[in-house]
């Protein structure tokens, strides 16, 4: 018997970053008026979830006895409107026409906003090109009230960088979610809808406060259930689809690349057949019947066991061009992943190299792709470790749209139980130079289509909700969903902006309350690299579900380790000169820093060498020694982040509080059993004392 789950809505921990708490008599005696007199112009579903938002937030930000006076004709102080409504208006205002020669219309994007305050007028105006962009807009002018910053001193044009921001749900129609750590699926129950349909709701509110509009909603790894959901399971779709629309969302699916043969009686997937052709076209059409503005597909072919062309003996762009023809007369896009490997690879062969796979398969389908086929590309070669290098296909394909994915579900950094806020690392990956223009190409410049002029780019995350009340399991990881959005808007800000952003919207003005969590939040990346695995070899965990130490543990067979350690050293050697030839594939400038042990960066020696424990870093200790020191110092500092915490607890909600202390413990132990074990085993493998004699088990 399943026991139903009690969702408390009210809870602040529910509600996110979106609870809009009374704001102090302060701010509300300079703002109050300006906050009462608002009108809001349009008459679409955007429209209308513009309004039902304001209208949720204004009477919390202002006090229970307000009277919200919220007109949809203009004779108020702050004016929602798109640019055609706004010039409408000023065909019979004197004050709007007034105000016309200073307001940017010309430089709004499509999605982007205009916040600006008129002070002769004494008028906030928030127009964009678009509907959508209004609702983003709506949702910054929420951002600014909730940091109480000042109205009158507003004048932010924002246009977002990126044009696909995505999030990928691995959620598997049973409810399950695949890589989850947060309960069970918000969207899917037993082969079915659930039944809260308003959950659904709400988690579209977050994402478009964040930008994000784009959403596949079920595992990249589509077995028959999921299959159906282009087939006789439409209608969760439409549903689904439906809701998102309100908020700027669009709906895509992850689509089984062998759906003809599962759902048909064609017994071939072979991209180049006519019969699998058509096929495809003909389902393609049904489903933009059934929901016109479907976004499209996203494909894992040929990897971890899923269907592909390579049986055919085709090329990734033959699978990808054949789905992709599909969809284009429809506007759809084509996402294919290029997290193809094959993982039954042995290796114990030391020319056998995982991390050379997305590039291998990839690189020479340059220019063979349809332009709305998107490549999906794993920020590191590998898949999602607490750090590895960034993978070096970013604009190695310059005629080819490209995608950057990044993991916000915790797989391998901690599962939401333990503390680790990825927006700094996700900062390394977009600042990442790839030299493929010259200097000054970073990752960033890549995808967002600048550097090759490209439309169809962008941002792709698998996201780290379900149904736990909090929707992320640990309350702080929200900050990680929150940070991604924020960061697919614009890679251009800085963690430390985006950190606080998040802290006040979150847990409001107070000074301690925000020092302790920039602290916790900034550092805990590199406190959990410390204690788990040392200078880029990644790994050393539990095989299947990848929590907690294993140094040995290896994925798909009994031969060999990622880390290849032995009683000299560790390390694999990644060389061109001597090792599996990887660090060839960056542009000349990384691909030299990387060669040598001597250029390579400590924080990846052990992904690019393979070097003796007694061999000297930069910081001058031996590698042994920094093993030891990291785990040690890696235990201290979660320690550290148990002691701020605690002494919040008066300032913050009771059970937030309760839910951070309670995995803060779980990430004690986590740590303390990582140190032990990894400090241990090459203690007795490498032979070599701690310099300080501490005690290893
Ligand atoms: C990882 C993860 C899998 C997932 C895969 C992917 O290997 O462990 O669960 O399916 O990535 O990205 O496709």
């Amino acid at each position: 018997m399943s026991i139903k789950k009690f969702i408390n809505k009210k809870s602040k921990a529910y509600q996110a970053w979106l609870s809009y708490e009374k704001l102090s008599d302060n701010y509300l005696n300079k703002n109050e008026e300006l906050l009462s007199n608002i009108s809001v112009y349009g008459k679409t579903n955007l429209s209308a979830s513009i309004k039902e938002e304001l209208k949720r937030a204004l009477p919390k930000f202002l006090a229970a006895d307000f009277k919200l006076n919220f007109k949809d004709r203009y004779q108020n102080k702050i004016l929602i409107a798109a640019e055609t409504e706004v010039k409408e208006i000023a065909a019979g205002s004197k004050e709007i026409s007034s105000i016309l020669n200073n307001v940017e219309f010309g430089e709004l994007d499509e999605e982007g906003y205009l916040i600006k305050y008129f002070k002769e007028q004494d008028l906030l105006l928030l127009t964009a090109a678009s509907d959508q962009g209004l609702l983003y807009g709506v949702f910054a002018l929420l951002r600014e009230i909730q940091q109480e910053n000042d109205l009158l001193e507003l004048d932010l044009l924002s246009n977002p960088k990126n044009n696909l921001r995505m999030l990928n749900h691995w959620d598997n129609l049973d409810g399950s979610i695949e890589r989850g750590y947060a309960g069970k699926s918000i969207f899917y129950k037993d082969n079915q809808l659930v039944n809260d349909l308003k959950r659904i709701r709400d988690y579209a509110r977050m994402l478009a406060s964040i930008g994000i509009n784009a959403l596949s909603i079920n595992n990249v790894n589509v077995s028959y259930q999921e299959t159906r959901l282009i087939d006789d399971k439409i209608e969760m779709v439409i549903t689904i689809a439906d809701i998102l629309r309100d908020y700027g969302i669009t709906t895509y699916l992850s689509a089984n690349y062998a759906s003809p043969m599962q759902l048909s009686s064609i017994d071939t997937a072979d991209p180049l057949d006519e019969k699998v052709r058509l096929w495809w076209k003909e389902k393609t059409a049904e489903i933009y019947d059934e929901i016109p503005d479907f976004g499209g597909f996203v494909v894992k072919a040929d990897s971890e066991g899923r269907p592909g062309p390579f049986t055919y003996g085709r090329s990734h762009a033959d699978g990808a061009n054949m789905m992709a023809e599909a969809l284009e007369p429809h506007g759809g896009l084509l996402i294919w992943r290029c997290f193809v490997y094959n993982c039954q690879q042995d290796w114990r062969d030391k020319e056998t190299d995982r991390a050379r796979a997305a590039y291998d398969n990839f690189k020479d389908l340059d220019g063979q792709f349809k332009e709305n086929v998107l490549l999906q590309i794993k920020n590191g070669p590998m898949d999602f470790q607490v750090r590895e290098p960034i993978t070096p296909l970013f604009g190695a394909m310059p005629e080819t749209n490209q995608v950057l994915e990044l993991q916000v579900t915790q797989e391998y950094t901690g599962q939401q139980k333990d503390l680790c806020y990825l927006i700094p690392q996700w900062k390394k990956v977009t600042d990442f130079d790839t030299y493929a223009e010259g200097e000054n190409t970073p990752v960033k410049r890549i995808v967002d289509g600048s550097t090759y002029n490209q439309k169809n780019t962008g941002f792709a995350a698998v996201v780290n909700v379900g149904n736990d009340q909090n929707w992320t399991g640990h309350h702080l990881a929200q900050a990680n969903l929150y940070g991604y959005g924020r960061l697919a808007w614009n890679p251009d800000l800085s963690a430390v902006k985006i950190t606080e952003e998040w802290i006040k919207i979150t847990f409001g003005q107070d000074q301690e309350v925000m020092e302790s969590l920039l602290r916790m939040l900034l550092y805990s990346w590199s406190i959990y690299e410390d204690y788990t695995s040392p200078l880029g070899i990644g790994w050393m965990v539990n095989p299947g579900h990848h929590y907690g130490v294993n140094v040995n543990g290896y994925e798909y067979s009994r031969w060999g380790t990622y880390h290849r350690a032995d009683h000299e050293g560790i390390g694999v050697d990644r060389s061109v000169a001597t090792g599996t030839g990887y660090a060839g594939q960056y542009f000349k400038e990384n691909a030299e820093k990387y060669e040598t042990i001597e250029n390579c960066p400590d924080e990846l020696l052990l992904f690019f060498h393979h070097v003796p424990y007694t061999h000297e870093l930069d910081s001058g200790k031996t590698v042994i020694q920094h093993i030891y020191d990291s785990h040690f110092r890696g235990v201290a500092a979660v320690k550290e982040l148990q002691g701020h915490w605690e002494k919040l607890e008066e300032k913050v909600d009771s059970e937030i509080f309760e839910n951070v202390n309670k995995r803060l413990k779980m990430q004690l132990d986590n740590a303390v059993e990582w140190r032990d074990q990894v400090n241990t085993y090459f203690h007795r493998i490498s032979g070599i004392d701690d310099k300080f004699d501490r005690k290893i088990y």
